[in-house]
């Protein structure tokens, strides 16, 4: 299920602002990157554009090339819509439907989909998809509460489990636990390390040791000034790049200097 990803020469505009500039990148399938870096330099923003969610604000574009299995996100004739099914997103502030029951939270893309599905094939999903994300034990009895009513964490874990309902290959989380207490950020880094036997995986985080604790590879990103474009400065295995980086910005950004 996992693809592996290739950006070459990728250029992010927010109109004709150049937000961020020139990246290269390739990330396998079956592993966990994380981006790295001072507010700003745009992670989110380049995240963004690895599921085509970056052209929905007027006047964003891309230069530059996204391939998903050599496929290029950016080709003619890619609908966006099937790139967003293929590519999962789980964002900083768990957002379940708040009307919708924990089971219809995690049908909710494949009914956004257009998908109808029998009773079984729904409780077959919810049930697969909730264990994935490690909360079945906690919910299994109350399916058809709100999802509003779970704490924070597995308020967290329901939107994993929804994103990942869709059977996406590609899973991108930006800043997932910023939000979460200590216990439901290690329960979520765990979930991290198991599904990346399933998923490409990518995820940006302010929080360096979960970096170092989740991440095969790690991208640090930076901007020189505010108002220049943020670039890719290295991207490395992530014990290399907590050890011995190559650029002194790196060192600099991991050893606490600044940012
Ligand atoms: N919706 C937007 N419209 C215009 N500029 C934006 C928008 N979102 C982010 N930016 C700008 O893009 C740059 C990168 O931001 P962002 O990707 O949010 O950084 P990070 O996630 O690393 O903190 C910043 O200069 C930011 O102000
Ligand atoms: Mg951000």
């Amino acid at each position: 299920m996992a693809q592996r990803i290739d950006v070459k020469d990728l250029n992010i505009y927010y109109g004709d602002f150049l937000a961020v500039a020139g990246v290269e990148m390739s990330v396998e399938p079956r592993s966990v990157t994380a981006f790295i870096g001072p507010s700003g330099c745009g992670k989110s923003t380049f995240l963004r554009t690895l599921n085509r969610m970056h052209e929905v604000i007027p006047g964003a574009h891309v230069e530059g090339t996204v391939a998903m299995d050599g496929v290029d996100l950016y080709g003619a004739g890619i609908d966006p819509v099937a790139v967003r099914r293929q590519v999962g997103m789980v964002f900083q502030r768990p957002n379940p439907f708040p009307t919708m029951s924990i089971a219809e939270n995690v049908l909710a893309g494949i009914k956004l989909n257009n998908k109808r599905i029998s009773k079984s094939d729904a409780d077959e999903t919810v049930e697969r998809a909730l264990t994935s994300a490690n909360l079945w034990n906690e919910v299994k009895d109350r399916l058809n509460r709100p999802g509003s009513g779970l704490s924070g964490g597995q308020q967290q874990r329901l939107c994993i489990a929804r994103a990942i309902a869709v059977k996406p290959q590609v899973l991108l989380m930006d800043e997932p636990c910023s939000a979460l207490d200590p216990i439901s950020t290690l329960a979520i880094e765990d979930l991290v390390s198991e599904l990346k036997a399933d998923y490409t995986i990518v995820i940006v985080t302010h929080n360096m040791q979960q970096a170092a604790r989740v991440s095969d590879r790690t991208a640090f990103f930076n901007l020189k000034a505010t108002g220049q474009p943020g670039r890719l400065v290295e991207i490395d295995d992530t014990p290399t790049i907590f050890s011995s980086p190559r650029e002194q910005a790196t060192e600099d950004y991991i050893s606490g200097r600044f940012g």
